[in-house]
């Protein structure tokens, strides 16, 4: 039996493959990125592959350039020609929850301004519904406790994130608040109306925006499409 961080790594792997010589790849954040990370810089390493990384957070630019990466922000670039990303939950439209790393806001700028979209996930992370894990919602430090009223009012159940004991920030300086559903009975009202709302940065729903999903299972990798 392989344990999640193998199935993570079989995924990672996998969609190294994905990335061709001289692409501009938006690259994810999360232990699942890391592994594909490791495997483009084993390409970089031993077959001279050049491509330009498009980082979604600190962690992903730092490892990425210790690993020999071209690390461009997405402001020196145009569009991703694919962008390459962990996430929390699945469902079988390919929508998805993002953000448990806090990075869903320079996570779905990437995305948004790429060609094409894949995922890597352990294949625990697919679901027949989403809402079980939290969702993310990065908000303004400024007026918060406010917006946490508003989001409790509408049945959200909003829990402000602590990290180590201290309020967790994101690399904008946002706060996330998790919004702990149980269920989303439906992502698109509920992406409208969190979207809507005075002091939301982003929320972690991410919908109609991938077109593959790289599953690492106990039998080895299926790509979904
Ligand atoms: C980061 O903010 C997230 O969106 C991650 O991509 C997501 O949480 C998946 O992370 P893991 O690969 O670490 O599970």
């Amino acid at each position: 039996m392989k344990t999640q961080d193998e199935l993570k790594k079989i995924a990672g792997y996998k969609a190294a493959e994905l990335v061709e010589d001289g692409m501009i790849v938006g690259l994810g954040t999360g232990t699942t990125v890391r592994y594909l990370l490791d495997a483009l810089g084993e390409r970089i390493k031993n077959d001279g592959m050049h491509f330009t990384g498009v980082p979604t957070s600190k962690r992903t630019a730092d490892y990425g350039a210790n690993l020999g990466m071209t690390i461009k922000s997405l402001d020196e670039v145009d569009r991703m020609d694919i962008t390459i990303d962990g996430a929390d939950e699945i469902d079988r439209e390919l929508n998805g929850i993002k953000g448990g790393g806090g990075a869903q806001t320079w996570e779905k700028l990437v995305a948004v301004n790429s060609k094409q979209v894949a995922w890597i996930v352990d294949e625990s992370k697919m679901v027949d519904q989403l809402g079980k894990f939290p969702l993310p919602v990065e908000v303004l430090a400024y007026g918060h406790h406010q917006l946490v009223e508003r989001l409790t009012d509408l049945g959200y159940n909003p829990v402000i994130r602590v990290r180590d004991g201290e309020t967790f920030y994101t690399d904008e300086g946002n706060i996330i608040v998790d919004l702990h559903m149980d269920h989303i009975n439906d992502p698109d009202a509920l992406a409208d109306a969190l979207s809507n709302m005075t002091g939301v940065v982003e929320h972690g729903l991410f919908l109609h925006m991938t077109q593959t999903v790289v599953v690492g299972t106990q039998d080895g990798a299926k790509v979904i499409t």
